[in-house]
């Protein structure tokens, strides 16, 4: 058995609950190719995966992830799931309505960015749906420390004699990353039903667990014998955050690749990061993104989000735009949702 069947039999048998109905859908988009044909850019076929359609609260990358991760959770008897993250969330909202799905309460612990996006950040999109889908809301002051208000909340809960369990950030975690590997593998397969394998995918980079579980999926890949799949990766975290992209993406890979007992480590060989398309900082605007996002919208019906899949795909039409690729090669891009966020950001796309 070669490394990525050993790989993908891991996957299959990984314990998860389900929380999906998958494949997500697989779609050209030849709008968009033909907008950027029309700038006279010679530029390769462009594919989306779904995965912003998953299907519990608005969708999003992080369903799949949950699917492991609250396997765990489950299995230690939690009887309480909290998280935190900043009022726009799409982690907490995905986790709120996987909670909602299971019959487990949820506690949010949510700050506003600082400055804040809106002056009414905190009362809708994605904090709106978490209060919709039953989550209690602690809203904690910009300044103040989200982690050390959830643990010591934790802490009161064990005291009740209830099981808390903490979602980590992102459900960025070895087994989260399974995840992403079954959505890479379920890419391959709907790559090579339109008759062809993706010259390169491109995704977004948060807390990075997404980035990494495809990484290793391309390396795999490559050491089995199989074609070598550029993996075009746009951070959106910026250098506030205090370990950088390259870092987190390269310590959660190496840490999926020894999870899954693979030989020797994964390597950075496929990864093509950009941290250049950040903007002002992580879920700041800025008119790079805004087009990306109109002309993804106006081309193909398809609503990216302002904070992460905007980004990302400003930093793929720049890498197009550049002449990286040849019109004859496949080029897909992985959406992984965020829509809800784009309302506590109306008045930059007014
Ligand atoms: C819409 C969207 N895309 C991409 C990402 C990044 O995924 P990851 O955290 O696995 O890097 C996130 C993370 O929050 C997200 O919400």
């Amino acid at each position: 058995m070669n490394l990525t069947e050993h790989i993908r039999q891991v996957v299959e048998e990984a314990p998860r609950i389900p929380l999906g109905s998958w494949p997500t859908p697989f779609m050209p988009m030849d709008g968009l190719r033909s907008s950027l044909v029309r700038e006279q850019i010679a530029c390769p076929r462009l594919w989306v995966k779904r995965e912003d359609l998953t299907p519990l609260g608005a969708g999003g990358n992080k369903i799949r992830k949950l699917e492991h991760v609250l396997y765990k959770a489950r299995a230690e008897g939690a009887d309480v799931l909290l998280n935190t993250g900043e009022v726009q969330s799409n982690q907490v909202v995905q986790t709120a309505a996987a909670a909602a799905h299971l019959g487990i309460p949820c506690e949010l612990f949510l700050g506003r960015t600082d400055p804040p996006l809106s002056e009414d950040d905190q009362e809708t999109g994605n904090i709106l749906l978490c209060r919709i889908l039953g989550a209690r809301i602690h809203l904690v002051p910009p300044r103040e420390d989200r982690g050390a208000a959830m643990r010591a909340r934790a802490e009161e809960l064990k005291a009740e004699g209830k099981k808390p369990y903490i979602i980590p950030r992102g459900s960025s975690t070895a087994e989260g990353a399974l995840g992403s590997l079954r959505c890479f593998f379920e890419l391959l397969e709907q790559a090579d039903a339109n008759g062809f394998v993706p010259d390169g995918i491109a995704v977004t980079v948060g807390s990075s667990g997404t980035t990494a579980g495809f990484l290793v999926g391309v390396h795999a890949l490559a050491l089995s014998g199989g074609p070598e799949i550029p993996l075009y990766a746009f951070d959106t975290f910026g250098t506030d955050y205090p370990v950088q992209a390259y870092d987190r993406i390269m310590e959660h890979a190496e840490e999926c690749w020894s999870f899954l007992s693979l030989p020797g480590t994964c390597g950075d060989r496929l990864l093509r990061l950009s941290c250049d398309f950040v903007g002002p900082g992580y879920s700041r605007p800025y008119p790079g993104m805004i087009e990306a996002v109109r002309q993804v919208a106006r081309s193909e019906g398809i609503i990216l989000d302002p904070n992460y899949t905007g980004k990302c795909m400003a930093g793929l039409l720049d890498t197009i735009r550049k002449g990286t690729f040849g019109p004859s090669q496949n080029i897909v891009y992985l959406h992984t949702g965020g829509l809800p966020a784009l309302f506590a950001m109306r008045r930059h796309f007014a």
